[in-house]
């Protein structure tokens, strides 16, 4: 709550001037399941919860095919507030923003971590592709790290989404 905290009221970086609100992340603090997605878009940043727009509505089918709800998980961003017109997070807001992620997935200890996309893919594999790595599952430090396509990402295309599908289940 405290971080939570410090995170509403944070200007570490230049989103700060344009966001509505934080999305610091919702779900259970004690879930041994985290995802982790690009950064906040529109409905994100108007209501403060991630994944609520298209690609949270896949996100909850997908857990639902493994028997989870988004309450049982716990379920974050790299940045904390919306990119101008949903642009790519540069590299130096990722880095500002680092802490709170950091001090998150150390408070809530998941024994499992899936990155969404290749943003947060970047974190634990900066020099490989979401598409080769996907559903591969890695320990660093004690934990498991799955990589898997960004809901985003199939929302338009048939063929991620049936890769994703999959993918869920084997995360699963
Ligand atoms: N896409 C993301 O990466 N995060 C959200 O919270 C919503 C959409
Ligand atoms: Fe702070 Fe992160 Fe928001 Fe930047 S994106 S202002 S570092 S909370």
């Amino acid at each position: 709550n405290q971080l939570r905290q410090e995170a509403n009221e944070c200007k570490k970086c230049e989103l700060h001037a344009t966001r509505t609100n934080v999305v610091f992340g919702t779900g259970n603090e004690n879930a041994d399941l985290m995802f982790i997605g690009e950064a906040p878009g529109y409905n994100e940043d108007q209501q403060g919860r991630p994944f609520v727009g298209a690609a949270g509505k896949l996100l909850e089918r997908l857990l639902a095919s493994i028997g989870l709800s988004r309450e049982s998980v716990f379920i974050t961003n790299m940045v904390k507030c919306r990119p101008p017109n949903n642009r790519d997070p540069f590299p130096v807001e990722i880095s500002s923003c680092g802490r709170y992620l950091d001090e998150q997935i150390r408070l809530i200890n998941p024994k499992m971590i899936i990155p969404l996309g290749r943003h947060a893919l970047s974190k634990w594999f900066p020099n490989e592709t979401i598409g080769k790595v996907r559903a591969r599952p890695r320990y660093v430090e004690n934990r498991i790290i799955f990589p898997l396509y960004h809901p985003a990402a199939a929302l338009h295309n048939p063929n991620l989404r049936q890769t994703i599908e999959q993918d869920f289940l084997k995360a699963g």
